[in-house]
């Protein structure tokens, strides 16, 4: 593995062939810092300085943004091994600093696969894993961010958060989902930015789509994502009756729920969607029989809902137990580890 960070050198890399590198540090020590230094960049406006006016050098940088140039030189060499930052020699012998072309395609405000606002957002999320500890203890409680009070400005950063990753795999994510010819109305269940259903009716122009999502979201999203083919309805999709719909999709919230809760909303949704219509389920499962990546996002939801883990496999029994048809399932390529079910009523 060529972090960027270690090992650098022919010999290094022999080493860890030969299994003598101690791998816990790489992830203990230099994950931990990648992961701090990316969050300082954006939280102290180093990475827009970066991308607004490119070829400062690091004392420039740093009297622009009232910081420590040395503080800012250390930065700059961190953000150098992300490979996020491409530092030159001008004619004058200063080393001037600019967004690599990685750096600029993930993190410049101004692209369209811009992950910034979801790595600033890491800031609360680094509060929650900074108690991982505490957070072992029975009975111990979650980081509940769904129940902030709807005015709570965190509200913001969450949901435009999801909006960047939601929007890198929106194309993807659509494509999948079968939307009869006949289907005009689409229930998105719990679907925050509304990312997903703009995009389903942007394919199907037929389609209009109702946004059910808790007040806190429905405030930022209004206000950011409006546009006239979809409403946002406060309501909590675990009560009340939900509305009719040729399509309900539910994306990312299943991780969140109780078991009971998860069965009781399949059953609900399968008085929702209309004859001949489609659900579409999408998480980040656990994956069953093999260690990966799902374990951290697995753990990430015991923390905020102390939910246990849910396999995809759990996920297309508990459809089928709610009187689903076996789901198709299919692993979402733009979000390593998630994966789409779609069932028909
Ligand atoms: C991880 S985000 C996913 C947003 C979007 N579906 C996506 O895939 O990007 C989870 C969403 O579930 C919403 N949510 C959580 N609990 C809810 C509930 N009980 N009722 C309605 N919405 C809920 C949150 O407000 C948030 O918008």
């Amino acid at each position: 593995m060529r972090l960027g960070l270690a090992p650098e050198s022919f010999v290094e890399r022999i080493g860890a062939w030969l299994g003598m590198v101690p791998a816990p540090l790489v992830h203990g020590f230099y994950g931990m810092a990648g992961s701090r230094v990316l969050m300082t960049a954006l939280e102290c406006g180093l990475v827009d300085a970066l991308d607004r006016h490119p070829g400062q050098t690091g004392e420039q940088l740093a009297t622009a943004l009232c910081l420590d140039a040395a503080a800012i030189e250390h930065l700059v060499a961190c953000l150098r091994t992300l490979a996020v930052v491409q530092t030159r020699t001008t004619r004058g012998g200063a080393a001037v600093h600019a967004l690599s072309r990685s750096g600029a395609r993930w993190l410049s405000s101004a692209s369209p696969t811009c992950i910034a606002d979801f790595l600033r957002f890491n800031a609360h999320q680094w509060r929650w894993w900074g108690e991982l500890t505490q957070a072992l203890e029975p009975g111990a409680a979650p980081f509940d961010l769904h129940a902030w009070s709807p005015e709570d400005i965190r509200w913001a950063e969450y949901t435009k958060a999801m909006h960047q990753l939601a929007r890198l795999a929106a194309p993807e994510v659509c494509a999948k989902v079968p939307v009869g010819r006949t289907g005009t109305t689409l229930l998105d269940l719990a679907g925050g930015h509304g990312a997903f259903a703009a995009e389903l009716c942007r394919r199907h122009p037929r389609l209009s789509a109702t946004v059910l999502d808790l007040p806190g979201n429905n405030r930022v999203a209004r206000e950011l994502w409006a546009q006239p083919r979809i409403e946002w309805t406060d309501g909590n999709v675990l009560h009340g009756t939900l509305p009719q719909a040729d399509i309900v999709t539910c994306f990312q919230l299943l991780g969140h729920l109780q078991r009971d809760e998860r069965r009781a909303l399949l059953v609900r949704m399968r008085a929702a969607v209309r004859p001949g219509g489609t659900l579409a389920l999408m998480d980040h499962f656990a994956s069953s029989g093999r260690d990966d990546a799902s374990a951290f996002v697995a753990l990430n939801y015991f923390l905020v809902a102390r939910t246990p883990r849910l396999t995809v496999e759990e996920a297309a029994r508990e459809l089928r137990e709610a009187g689903w048809a076996t789901p198709r399932i299919t692993p979402i390529l733009r979000l390593p580890g998630q994966s789409l079910l779609c069932s028909r009523a």
